[in-house]
């Protein structure tokens, strides 16, 4: 059975490091192809996963918009001449590869295939990994009533959103898994003296760590005011803030380095940029925090932090929740305004943030490992194309 995953995205987040983290690992009868735009970055990877890839032309502006931008622009002619022209791409290239099935990982590429339903009778698979809000999810709502796809979602938080209520059959909640061998195969790649000495921490200081792109609705912010306050309470602590900004917010690394001097702790924050291997990092982090503002659909960075055997600190929205225990296998804020204290008495307590870390890890292999996530997809994929 072909399946064609489709991914619109030019750039390498959670929803493709997911993606890729699976198709390697499915295996006949399911025979993969994988389609992306060809000026993504992901063209690289898959060849070197050795992941069957076709590319297609999708105009810039059309991967460029975001989603609410994208629900916002209907009666812009432009951005429908765009839509008709990447239908035509994908119908082509669903016809050349004689799929038996067509799955989307992104919501912009469930919405694009969603629209060609007429040309692409195969049944069609919606990988959910968002929670939408607003014109997004009307627009969501109104293709799904139209294409009839089979969904499956990455937590209960986004199966049970409103968005997908036009579906008779409520989503398959799969959560992420990870590969946890691997991941501590490759924290091991860089020492923690040579990261330590790169960033300049000094013995007895701790490390708090915020992995993901830098950007507003991932909550940075709150953690460079939690640091601002250990320092004044005399904690000698240092923040790693690794990722960037993708998805168009260019402008936020520079807001949070002003926050960072306005607060004093310029010294303290570090900016490491985008790290390709995020695991020796997240190794060499006492303590791994996660405040997005706006729910988190998964948090898959938690799933990662915690196979290392990390205590995570992390906000209740969302996926979160289907993650962390509260004070078995990691902290839970109901508001970010709680990070400073909960931090503080996390770094009094050592032995507590160790014995977390290491239900952590337990937990991760138990509920989260990545060969029940690729069984459960490919059953799903299976029963989908029956
Ligand atoms: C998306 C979601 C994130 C999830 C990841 C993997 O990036 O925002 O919450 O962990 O996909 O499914």
């Amino acid at each position: 059975m072909k399946i064609l995953f489709f991914d619109h995205s030019l750039v390498y987040g959670g929803a493709e490091q997911s993606l890729f983290s699976v198709l390697p690992a499915l295996k006949p009868p399911i025979e993969t192809v994988l389609l992306v735009s060809q000026k993504s970055s992901m063209i690289k990877r898959a060849e070197s996963l050795n992941i069957n890839c076709r590319t297609i032309k999708l105009s810039p502006r059309l991967t460029a918009l975001s989603r609410g931008r994208l629900a916002g622009n209907l009666l812009n002619p432009l951005l429908w001449r765009d839509v008709s022209i990447a239908q035509k791409a994908l119908t082509e290239a669903v016809q050349k590869e004689k799929a038996d099935i067509v799955y989307a990982n992104t919501l912009k590429s469930a919405i694009l295939l969603g629209l060609c339903r007429k040309k692409i009778p195969q049944p069609q698979v919606w990988h959910i990994r968002d929670i939408v809000s607003g014109p997004s999810s009307v627009l969501l709502g109104l293709v799904g009533r139209i294409s009839r796809p089979k969904l499956m979602a990455v937590s209960r938080a986004v199966a049970g959103q409103t968005a997908l209520k036009f579906s008779s059959t409520p989503a398959t909640v799969i959560h992420n898994g990870i590969d946890q061998e691997k991941w501590l195969f490759e924290s091991r790649r860089q020492k923690p003296e040579e990261i330590k000495a790169k960033f300049g921490i000094k013995p007895g200081e701790s490390l708090i760590g915020v992995f993901g792109q830098l950007s507003a609705w991932k909550g940075q912010e709150h953690s460079i005011r939690a640091l601002a306050h250990l320092k004044k309470r005399g904690f000698l602590c240092k923040l790693l803030l690794a990722g960037d900004a993708i998805f168009a917010e260019q402008g936020y690394p520079e807001k949070m380095k002003n926050l960072a001097g306005s607060l004093n702790v310029s010294e303290e924050v570090i900016f490491s940029g985008w790290l390709e291997n995020t695991a020796p990092y997240m190794a060499v982090s006492d303590i791994i925090v996660h405040t997005p503002v706006k729910p988190e659909p998964f948090g898959r960075v938690l799933v990662e932090a915690m196979a290392l055997g990390k205590p995570v600190v992390a906000i209740k929205n969302g996926g979160i929740p289907e993650i962390i225990d509260h004070g078995r296998n990691g902290l839970l804020l109901e508001s970010p305004e709680e990070l400073p204290f909960v931090l503080e008495r996390l770094l009094c307590q050592p032995s507590q943030a160790k014995t977390m870390g290491d239900e952590a890890m337990r937990q991760v292999k138990l509920k989260f490992n990545l060969s029940d996530t690729v069984s459960r997809i490919s059953d799903f994929l299976m029963e989908a194309g029956r």
